[in-house]
């Protein structure tokens, strides 16, 4: 009876396990439209109402793509002027992913959709 009790343990701890670790899989730009694009906009450009109130800056700037991944990701995690800081909501993973995706607003066909 123990020896069951165990297993069935082990077996609804093991799928708690699981569903935890699949969590974090949701990707930068499921992020990004979540957390950010709210202030700074679908395309990353500051359009929207709160973003030009905040007079957030348009991500696909020069300006902004000109700054080193390091400067984009203090940014981000500790936060700069009226936006918040997300090290603790989102971790350094995350962040990293979210550096990654602003790059693609600088270049390309990625960055003019829209
Ligand atoms: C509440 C609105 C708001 C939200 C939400 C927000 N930001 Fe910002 N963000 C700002 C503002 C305002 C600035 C300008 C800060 C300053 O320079 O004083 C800024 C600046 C930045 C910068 C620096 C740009 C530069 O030129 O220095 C980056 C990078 C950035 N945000 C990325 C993000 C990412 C990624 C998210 C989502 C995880 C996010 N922001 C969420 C308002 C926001």
């Amino acid at each position: 009876m123990v020896r069951l009790t165990n297993l069935l343990l082990a077996a609804a701890l093991g799928g708690g396990v699981c569903l935890w670790a699949q969590a974090p899989k949701e990707d930068a730009a499921a992020i990004y439209k979540r957390q950010c694009a709210g202030c700074h906009g679908p395309d990353a450009k500051g359009q929207t109402a709160v973003g030009k109130n905040l007079k957030v800056p348009d991500l696909t700037s020069a300006a902004a793509q000109n700054l080193t991944d390091s400067q984009l990701f203090d940014d981000i995690a500790k936060g700069k002027g009226k936006m918040p800081a997300y090290e603790n909501n989102l971790g350094h993973d995350r962040i990293q992913e979210l550096v990654a995706y602003l790059r693609q607003f600088g270049k390309g066909p990625a960055g003019k959709k829209k």
